[in-house]
């Protein structure tokens, strides 16, 4: 699966000039993240270039620009990509060692570094992006930047620990739920738009005004990510089906379902739950969340989420690059990979 940026899928509708400058800024993030994967040991580039070759939706990077360009403030481009590339490989960081907890074989449609190079590999490729993420952030200098990442790589840690507290729960509520969502993707995406903010040196205002943007669409982002889990088609998710339901992660299809279910109903889907589904069982589940609305449900709140992302937008002033920010909200509901 190769690179199909936000800005590939939406090209159509952005202005030409601005799709030039974003294209051209793609490109310089590419480039950076190449020069940052290398590495003088072999298989910590191995490690790092099968994960940038999956490609990816570049959403963070993307997140970082288009928030500095929005403020309308003038904006050292230089300082944009290298601040983007590191946001890039703290999430790359991210999955890399998110596939090793999950056992997954595939993420993008292609192998995963845990699969060709192993658990060992994978952990330690993945701490050597973080902490070249993070000579980065030192390099770029600005004190207020590094603790505002800091603290979003702690809180999405900790959301993965968390995460995993919660796994065999069958039935936790979905509060409990929606704080681990909040944690372990919506912080970090909320701080890319506060980094692209900041680094143009946006007043307070405006600069709560992005993060809300991106708070809002991270909720959305991993509430889809959670539908289509369920109901997406593996050959554009490139990701198998029902992973969270198989490993005993409950999401919120799941907990939606839960009221919706009778006594012999749930007792089924208890018993599978993280403990070996057929095909069968599984069509089964997936089949009552379409027909009782769970699917639906979910759904419903992520696009909530997105009319609040949109709406924290209103404090900025109106540019092509908040519009196309608005493009990417509704991206984000619409995607099916
Ligand atoms: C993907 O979510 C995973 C995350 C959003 C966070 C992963 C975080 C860690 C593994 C811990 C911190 C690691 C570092 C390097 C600081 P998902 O599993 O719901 O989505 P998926 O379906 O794409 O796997
Ligand atoms: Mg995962």
């Amino acid at each position: 699966m190769s690179t199909t940026t936000f800005f590939d899928r939406l090209q159509e509708q952005i202005p030409r000039d601005l799709m030039l400058e974003l294209g051209s800024a793609v490109l310089e993030v590419e480039s950076e993240l190449r020069t940052q994967v290398a590495s003088q040991v072999a298989l910590v580039s191995d490690v790092g270039e099968l994960t940038l070759h999956a490609g990816g939706k570049r959403l963070r990077p993307a997140l970082v620009y288009l928030s500095a360009l929005a403020t309308g403030l003038q904006v050292e481009r230089e300082r944009l990509i290298r601040l983007g590339a590191c946001m890039e490989m703290i999430h790359m960081a991210t999955l890399i060692h998110d596939d090793v907890i999950d056992d997954a074989a595939t993420r993008r449609g292609a192998p995963t570094a845990f699969s060709r190079y192993g658990t060992t590999a994978s952990i330690l490729g993945g701490d050597v992006l973080l902490a070249k993420a993070m000579a980065l952030l030192a390099a770029d200098g600005d004190l207020a930047i590094i603790r505002s990442v800091s603290s979003a790589v702690v809180e999405l840690a900790e959301g993965e620990v968390r995460e995993l507290e919660l796994r065999g729960q069958f039935d936790l509520t979905t509060d409990d739920h929606m704080h681990v969502l909040r944690m372990k993707t919506a912080s970090f995406i909320e701080c890319c738009c506060r980094v692209g903010a900041m680094a143009s040196g946006a007043d307070k205002e405006v600069t709560e005004a992005l993060a809300a943007f991106g708070h809002h669409l991270g909720m959305a982002f991993q509430i889809v990510d959670d539908v289509l889990d369920f109901q997406g088609d593996s050959a554009k998710t490139g990701k198998p089906l029902a992973t969270d339901f198989r490993e005993g992660q409950a999401t919120l299809p799941l907990l939606l379902l839960l009221p919706l279910l009778s006594a012999d109903e749930r007792a089924f889907t208890q018993h599978k739950f993280g403990n070996g589904s057929t095909e069968a069982d599984l069509a089964q589940i997936v089949g009552w969340m379409q027909d009782r609305g769970s699917l639906g449900e979910a759904q419903a709140l992520a696009v909530e989420h997105i009319r609040q992302a949109e709406r924290s937008l209103c404090a900025l002033p109106d540019s092509a690059a908040a519009s196309v920010m608005n493009l990417v909200a509704q991206f984000v509901i619409a995607r099916e990979s």
